[in-house]
């Protein structure tokens, strides 16, 4: 395969020397990009949104270009910068200040975008949460962040928890309603009588602006803290691993409930000020081929989870479209197969280029460069800036080839500056001055990255990182469940499903009826991606002595492997 050739319509990179960059680059370089580097005066609202709307010639451009089946608007740099303006007068109105914590759980609807930046120009900390999560995750993230208030949609409302939130002071809600308790306040009501004026909060770099929760393999999911000074290197990856250039039309399928779709799907594209393509509602492969020709998407951000589902629809389906706009397609959460690398050469004319990061790590930190060769199936080099190494368990370097933790030299622009208040899990992450991510790897003599899978319990389920803790925990709260062990199966489609081993409480009969309850209970008690795709029963489920799930020999028994070290196994 010569994936070294470029296609036609690739070719004039914004990032093209890549060895040399890395040697002579320094992160300073990237702040003249930034009106605060003149001006002293820090947020990212204004970075991406206001200085645009401040500029004659950006002002009337579209930022937001948003379509679901039932709605379709054209948002302005001006536009958006006036109603988040207002937003934060509403918020202002009701006592909110700089570092309090104001969580999202909504559709990525206009409105959300509105209020998303009126948080930051108030200083406050914004938390979106998946529109997918049911009442116990919404609770566990409420409580752990003590929100003050929550903005949400009347149809959302059932499940957020009515009880158990001390800090929750108000819900703005969305959208036509028949709620009139104090606790509420009107979206409409407030935003039409809020003054298109307001004085936006400076505040430091280092100040917090971002939460995401994320899982882990053990306890509730953390919350990773993100500061303002995030937006140096999600502005140098736009620029360098995007490559988006002004007039762009730009598309990243995330939803902002996880860090791809605010990281890449608000941060990115409008610190660069090009037009972002929002879409609404589930897509099929027609609705992903029927956006990239509509809009004319120039650079598209999707999962490979997305593009496995493109590749089963086949490729008369890409056929049927337009997409001669589309320039670069990049694709991150789970490993990219290298038979897709290849259809989407067949398929596209273009090369997909996987990328690698975390929640925690804020930003893009090993990429495929548009301008470098690829391997398929590498996650790509370290971008300039980033010393990353395969580390042993002592945080010492391995030679090449050798397989260990993926690390990361400490202390790049995005990374999380703490876990919410949980500072021993946030130490956890780091040995001898590396930040290691949980993820296996090894590098080759040429400095290419290749994944190998996860070295905790973590799952990941179409590119979404599900805790097996938080499953179990969901599991026995069923009246029939004793006792609860949750794995991810490797699956052809999705990467990883969850596959849960139940055993039973005395006086219950095992049946299908009754897996299929359970599974509906996670499904509606937590959220429909965490539910175990597959269910067991099992007599009993494999302990240590010291009464941790061995969730490594559960797989091992699933996949039919050996199930190497047992010593610490309980009798
Ligand atoms: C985990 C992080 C921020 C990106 C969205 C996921 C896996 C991520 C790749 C890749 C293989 C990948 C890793 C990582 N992952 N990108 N290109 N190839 N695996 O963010 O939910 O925080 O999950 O996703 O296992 O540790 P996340």
């Amino acid at each position: 395969m010569e994936l070294q050739k470029i296609s036609a319509r690739q070719g004039n990179h914004n990032l093209q020397n890549y060895e040399k960059m890395r040697e002579t680059f320094n992160w300073e370089d990237i702040q003249k990009n930034f009106s605060w580097n003149e001006t002293g005066k820090v947020n990212m609202a204004h970075e991406a949104v206001d200085r645009h709307a401040q500029n004659p010639d950006k002002k009337n451009q579209v930022a937001l270009s948003y379509s679901a089946p039932d709605r379709e608007e054209d948002i302005t740099f001006e536009q958006l910068s006036i109603s988040s303006n207002r937003f934060a007068n509403v918020l202002k109105k009701y006592n909110v200040k700089k570092g309090d914590r104001i969580f999202l759980f909504m559709p990525r609807i206009p409105e959300f975008y509105a209020a998303f930046f009126g948080i930051l120009k108030t200083g406050a900390i914004a938390g979106p949460l998946f529109e997918a999560f049911m009442e116990q995750a919404i609770r566990d993230r409420l409580q752990d962040s003590e929100a003050s208030v929550l903005i949400t949609t009347p149809d959302l409302l059932g499940r957020v928890p009515q009880e158990d939130l001390p800090d929750l002071e108000k819900i703005i809600l969305v959208g036509d309603h028949n709620e009139n308790s104090d606790t509420y306040i009107d979206y409409q009501e407030e935003m039409k009588s809020a003054s298109p004026d307001f004085a936006i909060e400076w505040v430091e770099l280092e100040d917090g602006m971002l939460i995401h929760y994320t899982s882990g393999s053990t306890g509730k999911p953390k919350g990773v803290y993100h500061v303002h000074n995030a937006m140096i290197q999600q502005y140098a990856t736009a620029d360098w691993v995007l490559d988006l250039k002004e007039g762009d039309v730009y598309w990243c399928t995330a939803d902002p409930g996880w860090v791809t779709g605010t990281s890449y799907g608000i941060f990115a594209p409008w610190l660069k000020g090009v037009t972002n393509v929002v879409r609404g509602g589930r897509f099929t492969p027609e609705d992903w081929y029927g956006t990239l020709d509509k809009y004319n998407v120039n650079v598209w951000y999707t999962a490979p989870t997305a593009l496995r589902k493109l590749l089963s629809a086949g490729e008369e389906a890409v056929k049927k479209h337009d997409l001669s706009s589309l320039r670069h397609m990049l694709s991150v959460g789970e490993p990219l197969n290298p038979e897709v690398v290849t259809w989407g050469l067949d398929a596209f004319g273009l090369r997909i280029h996987d990328t690698w990061w975390m929640t925690e790590t804020g930003a893009q930190l090993i990429v495929n460069l548009p301008s470098e060769e690829i391997r398929p199936g590498s996650m790509g080099k370290p971008i300039p800036g980033i010393e990353a190494s395969i580390v042993d368990n002592e945080g010492n370097e391995v030679p090449p080839n050798q397989m260990g933790n993926l690390a990361i030299k400490e202390g790049w622009p995005a990374m999380m500056r703490a876990v919410w208040n949980n500072p021993s899990k946030f130490e956890s992450y780091f040995i001898n001055g590396w930040y290691v991510s949980g993820d296996s790897a090894y590098k080759d003599e040429d400095g290419y990255f290749w994944f190998q899978g996860r070295l905790d319990d973590v799952i990941n389920t179409s590119g979404e990182r599900v805790g097996p803790f938080e499953v179990e925990s969901k599991l026995i709260e069923h009246q029939a469940v004793a006792e609860a062990g949750v794995i991810g199966k490797p699956h052809p489609e999705r990467g990883e499903i969850v596959k849960a081993f139940i055993t039973l409480n005395e006086g219950h009969e095992k049946s299908d009826e009754l897996l299929e309850e359970v599974r509906q209970f996670v499904k509606t008690g937590l959220s429909a991606h965490a539910a175990p795709r597959e269910m067991e029963f099992t007599d009993s489920i494999p302990k240590t002595r010291s009464g941790k799930i061995m969730r490594r020999l559960l797989k091992s028994w699933e996949l039919g492997l050996p199930t190497g070290d047992t010593s610490t196994l309980e009798e």
